[in-house]
């Protein structure tokens, strides 16, 4: 029997593609840049399986270019690329990557946290520009972490996770999320609940770890930013829209708040020129870019779709009400 067809649009890692090959036939984007949206429409054509990258928007215009298409294995826990009720309508199959790139994303959204407290962007061009005179005692002060309060936005894995490092800076460590975690995952993890505008009120640090949906879209806007202390941090590793980025910029811009520490935006790749700013740290979207974790998402990718074409139920399925044949 001839493998099914699958279009994978990165070259992924030796991994994953092992893992593929051995019961699909694929066909790779190897070009460095993304796959073009012709390019891709027409490729998919013949294709049962899709491995995607968050770049690749995934509704109604790719699945009717794609009569054959029976999954979309999404490389990232993220799938808002993903329009999963309409791959429900067509029977399709979507899966993303959860569960592996946690610590990773933890690591990073710390990594933003305290180079935003720590001007280290600023300190950084400054050691590099050759314009260093002399140590100073009032040179880039910036703000301690340690002792401090952390309010997590979205207490799932990820910000459970943010929760767990902020005990080795003595933090106080405060929580929103739609749900409040039972009573001995708060103990377990020392973080007490806030309503959303108390905690905006109590935080130094605020840290998003949300998905994008349109309970979350927009949802860090001026009234949130009024609400946030003038001396407070905002970092979002989580999704851009989640932040209304021009009322971001007013808040940096008239002292609303301190600082902030991003991974993520509104438009990817465009960042708006007013969050050039001093007082942020910028990064493009790397918060689960280790080779170890990256490698694992592809790998899981790789497994959904694979355990898909052999008959058995992917593991990661954001669709289960899809009947898979047996
Ligand atoms: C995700 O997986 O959703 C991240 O944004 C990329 O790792």
């Amino acid at each position: 029997m001839p493998k099914p067809k699958v279009l994978a649009t990165h070259e992924l890692f030796d991994a994953a593609r092992q893992i593929l090959q051995e019961a699909c036939d694929v066909e790779y984007w190897a070009k460095p840049e993304l796959i073009p949206r012709d390019e891709l429409l027409q490729r998919v054509r013949d294709k049962e399986g899709l491995v995607s990258l968050l770049t690749v928007r995934v509704g109604e215009e790719l699945l009717r270019a794609a009569p054959k298409l029976r999954i979309v294995a999404n490389v990232a826990v993220g799938f808002d690329n993903i329009d999963v009720p309409a791959c429900t309508a067509r029977g399709v199959v979507a899966t993303n990557t959860p569960g592996v790139l946690d610590e990773t994303t933890a690591d990073f959204a710390w990594t933003l946290l305290m180079a935003a407290a720590r001007r280290l962007g600023e300190g950084e061009a400054l050691a590099r520009s050759g314009n260093w005179k002399n140590w100073d005692l009032a040179q880039l002060v910036g703000t301690d972490v340690h002792g401090k309060t952390l309010g997590i936005v979205g207490f799932g894995r990820i910000g459970k996770a943010m929760a767990r490092r902020a005990r080795g800076f003595n933090m106080k460590v405060i929580y929103n999320s739609p749900k409040r975690a039972p009573e001995e995952v708060e103990k377990e993890f020392a973080a007490e609940y806030r309503e959303l505008n108390a905690l905006l009120a109590e935080a130094d640090f605020v840290t998003l770890h949300m998905p994008l949906n349109e309970g979350t879209r927009g949802l860090f806007d001026m009234a949130k930013f009024s609400r946030m202390k003038p001396t407070a941090f905002l970092i979002n590793t989580a999704r851009g829209p989640v932040v209304d980025e021009a009322a971001l910029v007013y808040a940096l811009e008239s002292g609303k708040i301190a600082g902030a520490g991003l991974d993520v935006y509104e438009n990817e790749p465009f960042i708006l020129p007013g969050l050039k700013r001093a007082n942020v740290v910028l990064a493009p979207h790397m918060g689960s870019a280790s080779l170890e974790t990256r490698t694992k998402m592809a790998v899981i990718a790789a497994e959904n779709t694979v355990a898909f074409f052999k008959g058995q139920k992917a593991p990661n399925m954001l669709n289960p009400d899809v009947v898979q044949p047996k």
